[in-house]
């Protein structure tokens, strides 16, 4: 998460003079608050009745506040009246007409939110969600539009008082998952989740957590009074408030005050929101990349930048395991050594040279002479690698500048090292870049990495889908971005199911045909009703033996920040029930000038193959 302050604000039932109200809301540290546009009571008519002709303005006019506390300090609500899906269509007339005006409004006074809450599932919303739609889609409409949605189903918190059991319910996901999908995912809608006094399990909020969540209400009987006589959350919300920080939550306080001030309620949150910043090592770096969509990188066919090497070599973890890799895999060449002699590392795909220098520290600390090469294509890389040879590396290394499948090398090497690994292990080509280097090894020589695995797991991230369908290009295959892998930082997400390994390739590839293709299908179980969105990517690969590197949540090389996972979209979203099995089918194909990756469903429904033929993305041989 990025070091945001606390946003929270207050919501007032009652807002008599909104220009008293905006200043005991600041006055008690509160950023904004939500009122109601019109007062609640102010019944409108506009086909027949008592109303119809009534004189005067409808509300406050825009005069009252400058345009900047109206865009920044305001939220509103709408009137409670409202009920567009009524059966009876004098009164769904009428609600939609006061909708139409309050949004209207909104718009006029150019409110950067307004929010309203769903008490029912779609069946009682439809209506609600064309109108909303329908004001959202158009290019003008300026807010955002905050659904509140209750953490837990009202009746089912009711039936928790009883002892008697309770009807099957809908769980308020259901109401928001239905409404968005009418509303086609509209970048606009967002949560504003109300928390609940018995928070639902676990699995249920993660899957809040993919879900753009733009706010917690908080009503003021969750809090606590403390020792000191200060308002507190229950272990658990506070848990409840860290998992929703990384994505920037805003809160609203709601309810009557039960203390003093009202920024007794404002100062605990503060506290408790400065505790949530994440300052890790991988945090810090990723800052500001949080489900941000980045092409994978294709260091074959590009020569990759100065800047993107520094990224690189700033990793405090990648170095330092393979420095351990290779200084093991000398002790293991020694070992099995006949005759004393001098031992050939070579580092194909330098680089700037950083696997060079782990070679000679790995050397040095097995008090043992090496000879390296260092073999790049890039010549931009062969400059850095020229200069560190001369003023520092002399006669211990080589440099050689080529295409590692074009090199004749004069010697045969005991260790060969290499990091040509992308966020999906493969996806970088190493495997036909080793199969091509394999003849330099010695019968008996070691391959740094020796093998390396990708990972799938189904997830769901309405965030990332919209992300997506936003990157349309008119000049590509319609479904081009849908078929295209994508390097993201993941945080907006619900994971499905945990991630299972899916293509191994290991080195040196002693196969008499060496075939990298791949086919693999895997079944994912489904725990709760959700929504397929697409499947995230990862992998780990074995250096030497025991030591490993890893961005496989479940083996994660902490503090590694080389790698972000890799992210394989659905074109449409596929809703899951609990139960259902998720059937998915990955081919990695190969050419002679390119290799793709193609992936579809097969159950719980068909989904056809996406970038077939490799038409939308492919890694340049
Ligand atoms: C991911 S970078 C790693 C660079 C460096 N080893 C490091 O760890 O910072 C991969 C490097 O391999 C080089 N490379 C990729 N394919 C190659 C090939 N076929 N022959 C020579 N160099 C290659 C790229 O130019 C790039 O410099």
């Amino acid at each position: 998460m990025t070091n945001q302050r606390l946003s929270c604000g207050l919501d007032l039932c009652c807002a008599v003079n909104l220009n008293d109200c905006l200043i005991y809301a600041s006055e008690s540290r509160y950023d904004f608050i939500c009122v109601s546009l019109v007062h609640p009571l102010f019944k409108r008519e506009f086909i027949s009745g008592p109303a119809k002709n009534r004189p005067g303005p409808l509300t406050r006019p825009d005069l009252i506040l400058n345009s900047s506390d109206w865009n920044n300090r305001i939220i509103a609500k709408f009137s409670s009246l409202i009920n567009v899906d009524s059966t009876n269509p004098i009164i769904r007339k009428n609600s939609e007409e006061t909708l139409n005006q309050e949004l209207g409004l909104a718009s006029h006074f150019g409110l950067s939110g307004v929010t309203l809450k769903l008490k029912y599932g779609i069946n009682k919303n439809v209506n609600l969600a064309r109108i909303i739609s329908d004001k959202i889609s158009n290019h003008n409409c300026t807010f955002q539009v905050w659904i509140q949605v209750p953490m837990e189903n009202p009746i089912r918190q009711t039936y928790s008082y009883r002892t008697e059991d309770y009807p099957e319910d809908e769980n308020p996901w259901e109401w928001w998952n239905s409404f968005r999908v009418i509303c086609d995912y509209n970048k606009k809608l967002g949560v504003s989740l109300i928390v609940s006094h018995d928070l639902p399990e676990e699995e249920e909020i993660d899957r809040w957590l993919g879900e753009p969540v733009r706010c917690l209400i908080l009503p003021t009987t969750l809090f606590l009074t403390n020792k000191k006589g200060y308002p507190v959350l229950s272990k658990a919300h506070q848990a409840l408030v860290r998992r929703f920080a990384v994505q920037e939550v805003q809160f609203i306080l709601t309810g009557a005050s039960r203390y003093q001030s009202v920024s007794y309620y404002h100062n605990y949150l503060d506290y408790l929101w400065k505790g949530c910043q994440n300052d890790g090592t991988v945090e810090k770096f990723a800052r500001g990349y949080e489900d941000y969509l980045q092409c994978p990188l294709q260091p074959l066919m590009d020569n990759l930048e100065s800047q993107t090497y520094e990224i690189f070599e700033k990793d405090p973890i990648k170095y330092r395991e393979y420095q351990s890799a290779i200084y093991e895999a000398i002790n293991a060449i020694v070992y099995k050594m006949q005759e004393e002699r001098t031992i050939i590392i070579m580092v194909v795909g330098a680089g700037r040279g950083p696997l060079v220098t782990a070679s000679l520290n790995a050397a040095k600390m097995a008090y043992r002479e090496v000879k390296i090469y260092a073999v790049e294509k890039n010549p931009n890389a062969i400059i850095t690698l020229q200069a560190l040879q001369r003023d520092m590396w002399k006669e211990k290394v080589t440099v050689i500048s080529c295409d590692m499948r074009e090199w004749n090398p004069p010697d045969k090497a005991d260790i060969i090292v290499s990091e040509l690994l992308g966020s999906f292990g493969d996806n970088e080509l190493s495997p036909e870049c080793l199969d091509n280097v394999l003849k330099f090894l010695r019968d008996d020589g070691i391959n740094i990495p020796q093998s390396y695995t990708s990972y799938i797991a189904p997830m769901q991230s309405s965030k990332l889908y919209n992300e997506v369908r936003q990157l349309r290009d008119k000049d590509k295959h319609p479904l081009a971005h849908f078929e295209t892998l994508y390097v993201v930082h993941l945080q907006n997400k619900y994971d499905i199911a945990n991630p299972k390994p899916l293509f191994t390739f290991k080195h040196p590839n002693t196969d008499a045909l060496a075939d990298n293709s791949r086919y693999e299908i895997k079944t994912f179980q489904v725990e709760q009703n959700c929504v397929l969105h697409g499947f995230s990517g990862y992998f780990t690969a074995v250096l030497y033996e025991n030591i490993t590197l890893s961005i496989e949540p479940s083996t994660y090389s902490s503090d590694m920040f080389s790698w972000f996972p890799i992210f394989f979209p659905l074109k449409e979203p596929v809703q899951l029930k609990a139960g259902d099995e998720i059937v998915v089918h990955f081919w990695r194909r190969c050419g002679s000038k390119k290799v793709w990756y193609e992936w579809c469903l097969s159950k719980p429904i068909p989904v056809s193959i996406h970038n077939i033929t490799g038409r939308s993305s492919v890694i340049g041989l």
